[in-house]
């Protein structure tokens, strides 16, 4: 099964930013992890983060085109913000989960609405770099049934 990765702005600087809050993991080691992930899933990967809105519409139209099976996404601040992301999830058609590092649910009021939680179908909220993992699962399983 062929996955596509999509990171929102700033867990580029997982390790940096806001440590207290993210840990102290940086992105490669978030990448690091969702690769192991999917070689023990038998999935191909591609992993894709950006600071930018419109690049990440494009990759996820991208990937009704290239063969994608299936996204695993955290939009990061856009989830909050951005209806492009959650048309463009929307206008691929592809299965999609939903991923955050922190339980947004417990956090700041205007982290309370997800637009691109709402073309998932599956979300995993709050449990740090596991979530991937989790998620790829789900879609794997979601795959087979
Ligand atoms: C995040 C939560 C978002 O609210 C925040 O803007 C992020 C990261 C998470 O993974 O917990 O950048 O998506």
């Amino acid at each position: 099964m062929k996955l596509l990765i999509v990171n929102g702005p700033n867990l580029n600087l997982l390790g940096i930013r806001e440590k207290h809050i993210y840990g102290d993991r940086d992105y490669d080691a978030l990448c690091a992890c969702i690769r192991a992930g999917a070689e023990k899933l038998g999935c191909e990967v591609e992993l894709f983060q950006s600071n930018h809105e419109g690049a990440i519409v494009d990759r996820i139209q991208q990937a009704y085109f290239d063969g994608t099976e299936g996204i695993v996404i955290n939009p990061a601040a856009y989830t909050h913000t951005s209806v492009a992301i959650l048309d463009a999830l929307k206008a691929v058609q592809l299965p999609a989960a939903e991923v955050h590092l922190t339980d947004v649910t417990h956090r700041e009021p205007f982290r309370q609405i997800s637009y691109a939680g709402m073309a998932c179908e599956a979300h995993f909220i709050g449990l740090g770099f596991e979530g991937y993992v989790k998620a790829m699962e789900w879609l794997v399983g979601h795959h087979k049934s």
